[in-house]
Formats: C-alpha cells, sequence, structure tokens
C-alpha cells in the first residue's frame, strides 16, 4: 500500500481491494446452452446405426463453448468417447471428474507425455512403430496394457502412418504385448466439399484407400477394434463412413458444414455471443468513426459503444460488415472494429440504454446471426471463428 498514488485517503484496509467476483455479464460474454447440445447429439445419433458409437469432439476448450460444460451435455445426448487436441486438454476433463473414454487426436512424442497420458487414462493417437514402442515399453514398466488408437494417414498428409507401409507395420504392432490397440482411424480432408459424394472426389478416394487397408490387415479377426473415419460432413453425407465410431464437432455445436443437410434434423446452436452497452453517443453528420476513419457518418447519428473487440475474439476484417440485434432487430457495426470495443448506429432506437445487452452471435426472435455468416464475411470458416473466442469472454451457462 506504501506506494499507492490513487485515491489517497482511502482506507484500502478496511475495504477488500481487489474484488474479484465480478459479475460475468458486466461486460461481454458467451452465453452456452447446454440441453441445445445434448439435444443435437441425439439428433445426430438417429442417423447412426444401434451399434455406432458417437465421439464428441471438445477439443480447443469445446469449440470455444467449455468442454467440461460440451463434456457433460454431449454424454447425456448419448455421446460415448470424446476427442481433445491436446494433453492438457485431457488432463482437464480428467480432474474435473470426466470418466469417459478420452482420445488425444493430437501427436505425443515423448516418452515423459505418453507417460502423463498413459496415468491419466487417456488414449493416446499413434502414428509411428517408434511411438508404439514407447508405449508398449511403458505398458510393460506398470505391468498393464497402453490403450491407444492407432492412425493411418489416407490423403490429408498430416498425421498417421502412411499407407502404403502400414499393412506391415500393423503386423510389427500386433507382436507388441503391452499395447492394447482400441481404435483403427483416419482424417478425411475434403468431406465439407460439395463434390464429397462424386465417386472421383478426394473424399471417396480416401474412403476407399481405407477400406482398402482394412481388407488387407483382415481386420474382421481383430473386431474388438473400433474404426472410425467420419467427421462431422462425413457423417451427415452418409452412412458408407460411419463404421464403428464417428468423431463429431461442428455439427454437434448447431452448424451444419454443408449446405444441403437433412432440414429435418435441426440442429440448434448452443453459443450465444452478448455484449453491453458501454456509452452512448450522437455525432453530426461528416464525422469519422473509429480508426482510420473509414466510416463517416452520412446523417446525424446515434452510436452505442459496445465492450467487445478483436482482443476477444471478433475478427476485425468483419468491421463494417456486421449486425447485432437487439429486441429482435438488427443494427449495423460501423468503422473499424477496436482491440477492446466497436461502435453500432442505432440511430432511430430510444430502448437502447447504456448497459442495454446486445446479441452478437444466436437468435433472438425470429433473427439470427451465425458464426457461418461470420466465416462467410470474414473469408474464414466457422471452426476457426468458434475457436477465436479468448478467455476474457466468461462461458455462462443458461438454461
Ligand atoms: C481428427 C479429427 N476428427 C474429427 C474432427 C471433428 O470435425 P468436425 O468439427 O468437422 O466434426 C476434427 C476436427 O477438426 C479432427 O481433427
Amino acid at each position: 500500500m506504501q506506494n499507492r498514488q490513487t485515491n489517497q485517503g482511502f482506507n484500502f484496509h478496511k475495504y477488500p481491494t481487489f474484488q474479484q467476483n465480478i459479475d460475468p455479464k458486466q461486460r461481454a460474454w458467451i452465453e452456452v446452452k447446454g440441453k441445445a447440445l445434448e439435444t443435437n447429439v441425439r439428433k445426430l445419433r438417429t442417423k447412426l446405426s444401434k451399434n455406432c458409437q458417437f465421439m464428441a469432439v471438445v477439443k480447443a476448450d469445446g469449440y470455444g463453448h467449455d468442454a467440461k460444460v460440451v463434456s457433460d451435455y454431449a454424454i447425456k445426448g448419448g455421446a460415448s468417447q470424446l476427442g481433445v487436441a491436446t494433453l492438457k486438454e485431457g488432463i482437464k476433463l480428467r480432474c474435473s471428474g470426466v470418466k469417459k473414454p478420452i482420445l488425444i487426436l493430437g501427436n505425443l512424442y515423448t516418452k515423459r507425455d505418453l507417460i502423463i497420458s498413459f496415468k491419466n487414462d487417456l488414449m493416446p493417437t499413434i502414428s509411428s512403430i517408434r511411438e508404439c514402442l514407447i508405449c508398449n515399453n511403458i505398458g510393460k514398466h506398470f505391468g498393464v496394457k497402453f490403450s491407444l488408437h492407432l492412425k493411418v494417414d489416407t490423403g490429408m498428409s498430416r498425421l498417421g502412418f502412411e499407407s502404403n507401409k502400414f499393412v506391415q507395420q500393423f503386423e510389427k504392432i500386433k507382436s507388441f504385448e503391452n499395447i492394447s490397440i482400441e481404435g483403427l482411424y483416419s482424417h478425411l480432408s475434403s468431406a465439407d466439399e460439395d463434390n464429397a459424394l462424386n465417386p472421383k472426389s478426394i473424399t471417396q478416394l480416401q474412403r476407399q484407400k481405407f477400406d482398402e487397408l482394412l481388407k488387407q490387415i483382415n481386420l474382421d479377426r481383430n473386431n474388438e477394434i473400433k474404426i472410425h473415419l467420419a467427421n462431422s460432413a462425413a457423417m451427415l453425407l452418409n452412412s458408407d463412413f460411419h463404421y464403428h465410431m464417428v468423431r463429431v464437432g461442428l455439427s454437434m455445436y448447431g452448424y451444419s458444414p454443408i449446405a444441403n443437410i437433412d432440414k429435418n434434423l435441426l440442429l440448434e446452436p448452443a453459443l450465444f455471443l452478448k455484449v453491453k452497452v458501454a456509452f452512448i453517443r450522437t455525432i453530426d453528420q461528416g464525422v469519422s468513426v473509429s480508426y482510420g476513419g473509414n466510416f463517416v457518418s452520412s446523417r446525424k447519428t446515434k452510436l452505442a459503444v459496445l465492450s467487445i473487440g478483436y482482443a476477444d475474439g471478433v475478427p476485425r476484417n468483419l468491421s463494417g460488415k456486421i449486425n447485432v440485434i437487439h429486441n429482435n432487430k438488427f443494427y449495423p457495426q460501423v468503422g473499424s472494429i477496436t482491440m477492446d470495443q466497436m461502435m453500432v448506429d442505432i440511430t432511430g432506437s430510444n430502448e437502447i440504454r447504456i448497459g442495454s445487452t446486445m446479441l452478437l452471435l444466436g437468435s433472438d426472435g425470429d433473427k439470427t446471426i451465425s458464426p457461418l455468416e461470420w466465416a462467410r464475411k470474414s473469408n474464414t470458416i466457422p471452426w476457426e471463428i468458434l475457436c477465436s473466442f479468448k478467455n476474457r469472454l466468461p462461458r455462462v451457462q443458461v438454461h
């Protein structure tokens, strides 16, 4: 307290100086509707045969929704496995009490990380004999079998055994006594492309390659191994991609990666991005707004200053291209989106006040703004929009 320059005379000992319990809805926040996630999983599962399992992909903090909340509701909806990207994501779920099998979809390659994975009951994705050996040694050391999934590359050129060497390598892997191969999978690069059902598409070629490999390694005799290939798009394309399990992210969150999705599914977005109006001002005609002065008012304009910006994960290149919703009405965002704030033209509205809540993503009445629309306007994909939201935005569960 000695060097304090401000608020002189105030008794900092008498009052709690650094108050932590700020209202999460004080500035900008994400509301997550768990029930929507649960319902989406149930609806998606109606597309699967009874024996086909549903892995909820909850990496990147559940696509920005909060991995724990997503996991709990996805499990309620019938998900039997979870997929994360990193060791840390998996450990966080285990520490929060999640009991279902968890597959780490990213690559662990050091002995240390693989031991940590083993001790936390997380299954690694294995893409090489070297990694298999490490896992086998870990299993041997603890006197048990280390559960893992093998990945084979069929055209993504990311992780996975090389497909033309896999048959031979698989024979060797089967001889390792202290690993348990729980799954064998591959990943599709282009299942959300319009031509995915065309027999010559990358997606179909990848599936054919995968099928050939399965035939060559004669998996019938090892049918405890779960075969999986489909992401959301492939799962929705048709049942040829389902095998024993599907790994579903985007559509579970309520967004279809393909345009011609079965409309009866009626997936429901679970995420609502909301923000408070922090300030209101009226500017004359011909006045510039925000950095660079790219927007100049064409008339006397009432502006709401919203407490959200690109440091929260709203892409700056959406400046001047999006609307926000208040009371079932759209209002255009104007001027450059700044790090922490953005301006909205609310001319004509008497109902919006300082402290009013506005909706950036989600539905209000018959008005909807979707991450798919933001993605199109900012020349990216909805996955990136969802994963960009920062921790500065509290996640609030709504019922
Ligand atoms: C290996 C793997 N499987 C499944 C998914 C889920 O994909 P989607 O969100 O398209 O359903 C992802 C996501 O990127 C992934 O990396």
